[in-house]
């Protein structure tokens, strides 16, 4: 055996010694950062916590070459992606550029140039001449290797088959035997995506499929086919994560309750959803925004959730707001989510980076309301909604301290920021949240909020004036209470039984006021006195 297999082995450390050779000269050092599951946590080889956050980057558009290379070099937009705080993109692709060498081999400037798009030419020229000449499948390489070469790691997500926005449920993308979705070209493009990317140490995990949606949308074949591409993907590469998503645009794993999902491997499953405001259509808008938070959330935990008590990590891949600040929908929808973002610590992948795309839906240029770069890809679009939601991207809590008993910080999810006290005796005030307590609080006892190490505990001083620190703590003004159907507000009482809420002022100093709009006003709007106290384990930074 050994003798007669010996030269087909010499023939291959030849190719792999030139192919290594090659990739050397072409390759720069990149992130190696194999992950694994540890119950609901991502985990490096040692089980230290890894939190993927992920920004979305799109490149799976009838172009086919990643948005934005024709306003900005790719490693500036690389750099700038590690310098806003993600560790991580998540680069989508069509899978005809997998299964289809006709497509893979047309150049980045024949593809511009079949579609009319002679500015992007330009524009790609100067910004990446050495792009230019790539063929597709090269151009998408490319830009995962500068992603590797900046330290930011990469989820190959399959978003579409045939290239164009996503996602209508008539698109003939959404199903498993839709027009452009046949299971096995799909897992034939999947086994080689995850082939060509093997050994690309910043490729850390692969989504099987985007928003699986549509009329021929059913439980059995999700099973049946999910199953085979996990299996697929993880034979060809048994480095990355294997991203599992639901039915019904990706809101819906509540199947998997009852019914686990069978794979002979383990220590790579992580599940995403998706959960934007439109989600719910325009209930944020329409409705009492304590009412619908508590039962937008209640839902997500009994459609997805859940998950993290089976076992197993959550990615929410996509989530995101007009960045404008306009939509009153978005508005009320990102405090919401925030706050469960941060009680469940969840790995996450903002939609979207892209400023702006060569062409979508038919519109050149058109502008992207949500994205985190502006339209010519040369500054953050909405900074301080930049800063607000940076929050997310530490993590809270991890395996590797769950043994330590817990201690909450008080989040601020509509600013970002926490309850902090400023100085040995300052005001409370807003601020980071790595500055914030560690409060001890008991929803049994005594529902006391007391700063750690310290007799010190959160009190009413009176109403509209600013909360304080005491020593005598005691009801009714040292006592606190979540309420409403948000379970958001942090409630108390003056020392002549007045009702009231833990507010912000103009200023970021904590008061207490009346609740407001606690149920069925849709008017108004509770986001000040929002707070929640989230478990946290880590020191952060
Ligand atoms: C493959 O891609 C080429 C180039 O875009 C296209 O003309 C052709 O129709 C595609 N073939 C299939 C089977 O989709
Ligand atoms: C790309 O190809 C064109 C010819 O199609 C050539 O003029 C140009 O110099 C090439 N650019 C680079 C950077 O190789
Ligand atoms: C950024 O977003 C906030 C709301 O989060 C909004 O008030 C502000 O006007 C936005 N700024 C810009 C420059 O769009």
């Amino acid at each position: 055996m050994a003798g007669s297999s010996s030269t087909p082995i010499i023939f291959f450390s030849f190719l792999a010694i030139i192919t290594s050779f090659l990739t050397i000269a072409v390759l720069p050092a990149t992130v190696s950062a194999t992950l694994f599951t540890s119950s609901r946590w991502i985990v490096d080889y040692k089980g230290q916590r890894v939190k993927l956050a992920c920004v979305n980057w799109v490149s799976h558009l009838e172009v086919v070459i990643a948005e934005g290379l024709s306003k900005q070099p790719v490693d500036a937009i690389s750099k700038r992606i590690a310098s806003l705080g993600f560790n991580c993109v998540k680069l989508t692709w069509p899978t005809f550029l997998a299964t289809n060498d006709t497509l893979a081999s047309v150049t980045v400037r024949q593809s511009f140039q079949s579609l009319g798009l002679s500015e992007s030419i330009v524009g790609l020229q100067s910004n990446n001449p050495s792009i230019i000449n790539l063929t597709l499948l090269q151009a998408y390489q490319a830009v995962v290797y500068s992603l590797g070469k900046n330290n930011v790691m990469v989820i190959l997500d399959n978003h579409v088959s045939k290239p164009g926005w996503c996602c209508s449920s008539s698109d003939g993308n959404g199903f498993f035997g839709d027009q452009y979705f046949n299971p096995d070209v799909w897992i034939k493009g999947l086994t080689r995506m995850a082939t060509l990317f093997n050994g690309v140490g910043n490729v850390v995990g692969m989504s099987l499929r985007n928003e699986l949606r549509g009329p021929k949308q059913n439980v059995d074949d999700w099973y049946k086919y999910m199953q085979r591409g996990a299996e697929a993907v993880h034979s060809a590469n048994p480095d990355v994560l294997v991203i599992l998503s639901g039915l019904s645009d990706d809101k819906d794993l509540s199947f998997l309750a009852n019914r686990p999902l069978g794979l002979t491997f383990s220590g790579k499953t992580v599940f995403e959803v998706h959960w934007y405001g439109f989600s719910d259509g325009q209930a944020w808008k329409s409705g009492n925004p304590n009412q619908v938070c508590g039962s937008v959330v209640n839902n997500m935990k009994r459609q997805s959730g859940f998950l993290l008590e089976k076992g197993f990590p959550l990615l929410v891949s996509e989530f995101g707001v007009d960045q404008r600040g306009t939509n009153v929908n978005d508005n009320r929808y990102l405090s919401c989510f925030m706050a469960a973002a941060a009680e469940l610590d969840l790995d996450f992948a903002l939609w979207t980076l892209v400023g702006s795309y060569y062409l979508r839906d038919g519109v050149l240029g058109m502008n992207e309301y949500y994205g985190v770069l502006n339209s010519d890809w040369s500054d953050i679009r909405n900074s301080s909604l930049s800063q607000r939601l940076s929050v997310l991207q530490s993590p809270f809590r991890g395996p590797d301290l769950s043994q330590f008993s817990r201690h909450k910080i008080i989040f601020h999810p509509a600013t970002g920021l926490c309850l902090l006290q400023v100085g040995q005796l300052g005001p409370l005030k807003l601020g980071p949240c790595a500055q914030s307590g560690p409060w001890s609080y008991s929803s049994q006892t005594q529902k006391f909020l007391t700063l750690e190490g310290s007799y010190l505990c959160l009190q009413v001083d009176e109403l509209e004036k600013p909360a304080k620190l005491g020593i005598i703590c005691r009801p009714p003004n040292s006592q606190w209470d979540t309420i409403s159907d948000s379970g958001l507000h942090l409630s108390s009482k003056t020392l002549n039984g007045t009702n009231v809420c833990l507010d912000v002022d103009s200023s970021n100093t904590i008061v207490t006021n009346s609740c407001k709009c606690l149920s069925r006003d849709s008017t108004c709007n509770p986001e000040s006195q929002w707070f929640k106290l989230v478990d946290s384990t880590i020191t952060r930074k």
